[in-house]
């Protein structure tokens, strides 16, 4: 599957409008048929049906079919005992005999677990099964395994898991066999090699780890295999060098590593080499493009190194898309690109040039539409009026990170064929006016010089639906007649906006992203912003100098909310309950002066929760948060003492499941917007620029708490960051604790603890900063290395405390001590998500999927547009996935 052909503003355009209105494509695969289907096969399929439920469709998802959103359609529903089962939909019968041989009950919204005895096993004759994207869970295996005359499978899109690996090896007539995105686990087994009549393979998108086994050299019919997205790893499968017909191989996103060797010319058949996302070195072996038929080349986000060497090239070769980008490569970019004149695609992103590089190499590409030169660090400067002179089809446009003139000096020649064009941290000064153009429907000027008002003539960008301005100098926004109604997400933070919040924001009526956070902006917040309710879900209005309350029943869709760092005073609206959809809260650094919103605990979504440095009081009542990952109620006036059974109720710091997230789903927020926060850990005040969804984090300090740390805080299985620090705590800690196993930092000073730190806590492997000090506590400092680690300040001021590895600690308190701050979660790679990634669009192992990843267009995640109302089915499928 292959979509760089439709890499249209129509097509994303026209789907995202689709969406937006709810229609969808049919699916009819109904294939009637003459011949009365016999009883006995009649039977079987009754029974069949009467094996699974059909789903309610508010638990339903969206299913896919070649690129295409297929309505969900209950096929079975036109199964009835009466009328002859050849004509069902989804049955196909032998015309002579009258059983069924095809079964395609793909997109039915079925549901439901099979058992060992599934009256499947009674279509004896069954040569194709389709029961793709359904809900399916169970033993399919048992129940297929006796259909010799199958050839092809797909099971793909359900919740089959790790089984269906080994035991489909006794379907030894495969010819096609589709198992992508369910939630398959363990290693390949190597007697997949025995499916020696195979052509199609396709186990993409499970939790598959290991290398590939050399018996695939066996599969020498094959002409496609996907194993992306899983977790392989080993050397390139040197076997798969055997299967001289495969056309189309794909191993983008998992963790492969070594060279890619220069005999993969044995692949003489080659046209799609998709391996993005891996860990591969070397240099790229300039054979690969000799293969006489390669169209499609992707290994970008691998350790490639080295010159691009494309080697000698007499006929411009049929290659359409090279994209190398996020490599290591470095030098001269080859002239030689100049002779691939049917690339329609190239990304060279982060190729570190080292000097002058001369731009009209491009000009000779002519079919090219998308082209990425963004961080070439190249000293020339991009004369645009030059560069786009040299297309004429080019549609999406990133330079980010080159020095490009921009100047309003002549005319542009007619670039109109661009619609997305990224000038992100370009040294630019002015907006360029030339970017008013007809099509344009992303625009990114982040990272600028640009001062001034933002003018009006944005707005009036007919298809604009992403705009970018963020860290620039603008001080706000020119008068407009037309206002951007197309808008759909703008970033303006990090700008020098003064005076009140703009009206003209509130007449963005489409729009899901807000970021106007880290300006200027004072006075309140416009009540006029509600008009933004229906469709925005991501508001940012955090580091301003606003002042008045939150107003009440302005939003109702909201995913986050950030309003800190104002001046807000009064009460948290309590029409926040009805914000359904809400998984983050952050109101920090205000002058909120209320009591403890425990009414959020009706949030069934909400997973961050931010009431940091304000004014809250009062106890904070028994409450439940089922999906909270971090709160940081610290700073506030809480007092009061809490139950022993507090946390009994906070499933997700207890438990996320056994969650593997691919890389471009790691973070909380979406592709456009990641949400922040800053928190304490280890002591230190640290912003999470993005935050993992596997993060995990509790803060009380700074109130009033009295009374003990309840037990329950031994349920907390998956918390990171533990702070209890300057409160009132009393008695003992509780040796719950040592449950803590993910614990890396733990603060209890500045309480009335007493009695001895439980020895359990030496046993916590991550626990890499402890501070004890300012209490009562008694007793032996545990061994172990984790307190050996310690700093001897975080001991200090318990005068009872003694022992062994007290003394050597404090041995000589100006000896360093090794402090390692944590990194994992200040990492700020810049992923880049492949198209098909995107495409298919959900992760298996996920609680969530199914994000509507079919707008094409896009490649890298936060100019993606995604569609808003994926979150609201990437709920509902995490509500049943479990
Ligand atoms: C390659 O395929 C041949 C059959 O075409 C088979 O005999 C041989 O064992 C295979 N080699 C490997 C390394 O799998
Ligand atoms: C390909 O080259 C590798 C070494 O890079 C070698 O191990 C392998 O046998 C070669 N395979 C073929 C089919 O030439
Ligand atoms: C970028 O180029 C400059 C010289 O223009 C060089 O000093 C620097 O090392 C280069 N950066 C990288 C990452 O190679
Ligand atoms: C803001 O843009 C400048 C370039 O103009 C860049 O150096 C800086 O890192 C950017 N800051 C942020 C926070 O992105
Ligand atoms: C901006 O335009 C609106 C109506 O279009 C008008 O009411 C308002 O006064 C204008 N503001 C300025 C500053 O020109
Ligand atoms: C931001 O605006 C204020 C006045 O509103 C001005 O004093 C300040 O210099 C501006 N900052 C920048 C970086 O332009
Ligand atoms: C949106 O706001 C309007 C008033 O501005 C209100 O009548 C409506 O109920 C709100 N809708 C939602 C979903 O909050
Ligand atoms: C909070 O409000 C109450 C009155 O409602 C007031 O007595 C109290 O001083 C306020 N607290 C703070 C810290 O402003
Ligand atoms: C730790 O957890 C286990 C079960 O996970 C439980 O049996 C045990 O009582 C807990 N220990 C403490 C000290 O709470
Ligand atoms: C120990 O912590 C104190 C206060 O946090 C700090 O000033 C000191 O440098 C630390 N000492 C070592 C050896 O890390």
């Amino acid at each position: 599957m292959k979509g760089y052909w439709n890499l249209t503003s129509t097509i994303s355009l026209t789907l995202s409008i689709l969406f937006l209105f709810g229609y969808s494509y049919e699916d009819v695969s109904a294939v009637p048929t003459t011949h009365l289907c016999r009883p006995d096969q009649r039977d079987a399929l009754l029974q069949f049906k009467n094996e699974f439920e059909v789903l309610n469709s508010s638990f339903a998802y969206d299913c896919y079919l070649d690129d295409y959103i297929v309505k969900r359609h209950p096929k079975t529903e036109s199964w009835r005992n009466n009328s002859d089962c050849c004509t069902w939909e989804g049955i196909t019968c032998n015309v002579k005999s009258g059983e069924v041989i095809e079964l395609d009950l793909s997109c039915s919204y079925l549901g439901g677990r099979f058992h060992s005895n599934s009256s499947l096993q009674n279509l004896h004759s069954l040569t194709t099964l389709d029961l793709s994207s359904n809900r399916f869970s169970g033993q399919i295996m048992s129940s297929i395994r006796n259909l010799s005359h199958i050839t092809s499978l797909d099971l793909s899109e359900n919740v089959f898991s790790e089984f269906i690996l080994s035991s489909i090896v006794d379907l030894s007539y495969l010819t096609y066999l589709d198992l992508s995105w369910n939630f398959l686990s363990g290693q390949i087994p190597s007697s997949i090699g025995n499916l020696s009549h195979l052509t199609s393979l396709d186990l993409s998108g499970n939790n598959i780890v290991g290398e590939i086994p050399s018996s695939f050299g066996n599969l020498n019919h094959l002409t496609s295999l996907d194993v992306a997205v899983n977790r392989l790893n080993g050397s390139f499968p040197i076997a798969l060098l055997n299967l001289t017909k495969l056309s189309s191989l794909e191993l983008y996103y998992n963790q492969f590593t070594g060279t890619i060797p220069h005999n993969i010319t044995s692949l003489s058949k080659l046209t799609t080499f998709y391996a993005s996302n891996n860990a591969f070195t070397g240099t790229l072996p300039s054979s690969l493009f000799t293969i006489p038929s390669i169209d499609y080349v992707n290994l970008s986000d691998n350790q490639l190194n080295g010159n691009l060497e494309l080697g000698n090239i007499s006929s411009p070769p049929k290659l359409r898309v090279l994209v190398v980008g996020n490599n290591k490569l470095r030098g001269l970019i080859p002239g030689t690109i100049s002779k691939f004149t049917n690339l329609v695609r190239l990304d060279l992103s982060r190729y570190t040039t080292q000097g002058q590089v001369d731009f009209s190499i491009f000009s000779h590409l002519k079919w090219l539409k998308l082209l990425d030169l963004s961080d070439l660090n190249a000293t020339t400067t991009i004369d645009m009026n030059d560069f786009l002179s040299y297309f004429k089809r080019l549609g999406v446009l990133d330079l980010s990170g080159n020095h490009v003139s921009a100047t309003n000096k002549s005319p542009i020649s007619d670039p109109s064929s661009l619609y997305q064009l990224y000038l992100s941290g370009c040294g630019i000064t002015e907006l360029p006016e030339f970017v008013r153009l007809q099509n344009m429907e992303k625009l990114d000027i982040s990272n600028n010089k640009i001062k001034g008002q933002v003018p009006g003539w944005l707005w009036k960008i007919p298809k604009l639906i992403y705009l970018n301005l963020s860290n620039n100098t603008f001080t706000g926004f020119e008068n407009s007649t037309k206002h951007g109604l197309s808008l759909m997400a703008l970033l303006a933070s990090n700008n020098n906006f003064t005076g009140k919040i703009p009206s003209l924001i509130c007449d963005l009526r489409f729009v899901f992203i807000l970021d106007l956070s880290n300006n200027n902006f004072n006075g309140s917040i416009p009540r006029c912003l509600g008009n933004l309710n229906y469709t925005l879900t991501d508001l940012n209005l955090g580091q301003n100098h606003l002042h008045g309350g939150l107003p009440e029943n302005i939003f109702g869709n909201l995913r986050a909310l950030d309003v800190g760092h104002n001046q807000l005073t009064g009460k948290l609206p309590r029409s926040l309950i009805r914000f359904s959809s809400l998984e983050v809260l952050n109101v920090e650094s205000n002058f909120f002066n209320d009591t403890f919103p425990f009414w959020l605990s009706f949030l069934p979504e909400l997973k961050i929760l931010v009431l940091r440095s304000n004014a809250f009081y009062g106890t904070i009542h028994h409450t439940s948060f089922p999906k909270l990952q971090i709160i940081d109620i610290s700073h506030n006036h809480f007092n009061g003492a809490l139950p022993s059974h507090y946390f009994v109720k906070w499933s997700a710091m207890s438990s996320l499941g056994s969650i593997y997230y691919q890389p471009d789903e790691m973070y909380m927020g979406d592709s456009y917007y990641h949400d922040s926060v800053v928190l304490m850990n280890k002591g230190i005040e640290m912003e999470l620029v993005r935050i993992l969804k596997i993060y995990t984090a509790l803060d009380f300090s700074g109130n009033k708490f009295e009374g003990e740390i309840p037990r329950s805080i031994g349920l907390l299985k998956e918390l990171l960051v533990l702070n209890l620090s300057n409160n009132a705590f009393t008695g003992h800690i509780p040796s719950s604790m040592g449950n803590l196993t993910a614990l890396e930092s733990l603060h209890v000073s500045q309480n009335q603890l007493s009695g001895e730190i439980p020895q359990e806590l030496g046993e916590l492997s991550f626990l890499s900063y402890m501070n004890f000090s300012h209490n009562k506590l008694t007793g032996l400092v545990p061994g172990g290395t984790q307190f050996r680690r310690l700093n001897c300040t975080s001991f200090e001021d318990n005068p009872e405390l003694s022992g062994p590895s007290l003394d050597e600690i404090c041995r000589d308190i100006h000896t360093p001590t090794p402090h390692e701050p944590s990194e994992e979660e200040e990492e700020e790679e810049e992923e880049v998500l492949s198209w098909k990634a995107a495409v298919i669009g959900f992760i298996p192992g996920i609680a969530f999927g199914w994000v509507i990843g079919y707008i094409l267009f896009s490649y890298k995640p936060q100019w993606f547009f995604m569609n808003p109302f994926a979150r609201n089915k990437r709920r509902i499928s995490s509500t049943t996935t479990h």
